[in-house]
């Protein structure tokens, strides 16, 4: 029988654990707060947005969304981040990605103070990452990981296969799973849009993971039997019998593939709902850090 893991029931294990951090932080006069900084009005980003500012509510956080128009200057956004970095109620917070194109991405992170760096995006915490010894980890990748921690899945001496090599996804997750201790252990390999031979290498994997961004890329003929695949992916794609003409697909062919393995991540309700659960993670371990302030 094949498991369906299922991202927001692990979240919901661990929002209760945050829940009561966050409860003693409080009681000592700490309240964790997260800032959100959103240049433009891509829709996508939007969404995101707004669902962070919503769960930094529901936990009872200290929320501050940042809304700036597109045609924001290099210097007005690098600013904004020089205040923040400097405003001591703000434990934590980021910058949407994507800016719009006549900023420069690399610049406003790497202004960034470390401390605050909650996406794990500043180079300083994804050295910290490769080296093992993490401040932060990168939300999306520890939300895998800790799917996979807590639906007992093995990971030890298992070869792990990342699809995709992406700066926030598939390089920090073959990153964390190749590091020393629970949840890694693993043997890793990374393939990519340039791989040779792709799928003779993902069938050697026992564990699956795709963050390629290709709807339903990985066939059947592509999984070992009995692998636990996770899927990373989302993609809108347009399905006229759907109300709204679209729907999301993960980068798995889950309908076809899914009989074939152990376990399994469905798209949505997979992965999706652990990014922003390890977002807030990192902003209350954020606020511990600065306070010195601990369950
Ligand atoms: N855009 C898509 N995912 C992310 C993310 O995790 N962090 C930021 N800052 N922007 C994103």
């Amino acid at each position: 029988m094949t498991k369906l893991i299922l991202g927001k029931d692990v979240a919901a294990e661990i929002y209760e654990e945050l829940r009561e951090r966050i409860e003693f932080l409080k009681s000592k006069g700490i309240t964790p707060g997260l800032a959100v900084v959103l240049v433009g009005d891509d829709p996508a980003s939007q969404v995101y947005v707004r669902k962070k500012g919503e769960m930094c509510e529901e936990l009872g956080m200290k929320s501050l969304t940042v809304r700036m128009p597109a045609e924001t200057t290099q210097e007005q956004l690098m600013a904004k981040v020089d205040e923040l970095n400097k405003d001591s109620s703000i434990h934590g917070f980021l910058v949407q990605l994507p800016l719009p194109k006549h900023l420069d991405e690399e610049a406003v992170i790497n202004a960034i103070d470390p401390s605050k760096d909650v996406d794990c995006f500043h180079p300083s915490n994804v050295g910290r990452v490769l080296i093992g010894n993490p401040d932060f980890l990168p939300a999306t990748p520890a939300g895998v990981q800790q799917m996979l921690i807590r639906s007992g899945v093995e990971t030890s001496g298992k070869h792990v296969v990342v699809i995709g090599r992406s700066n926030i996804v598939g390089k920090p997750m073959a990153a964390m799973m190749v590091q020393k201790g629970a949840g890694a252990d693993s043997t890793v390999s990374i393939v990519h849009s340039r791989t040779k031979n792709l799928p003779e290498i993902t069938r050697q994997a026992d564990i699956l993971i795709v963050a390629i961004g290709k709807p339903r890329f990985v066939t059947p003929d592509m999984v070992k039997e009995g692998a636990v695949v996770i899927d990373v992916g989302t993609n809108r794609i347009e399905d006229p019998t759907h109300p709204k003409g679209s729907r999301l697909v993960g980068d798995v062919d889950f309908d076809n593939v899914k009989d074939k393995t152990s376990a399994i991540t469905p798209v949505p309700g997979g992965v999706g709902p652990m990014t922003i659960c390890m977002l807030m993670a990192n902003a209350v371990k954020a606020a511990e850090t600065a306070s010195g302030v601990r369950l």
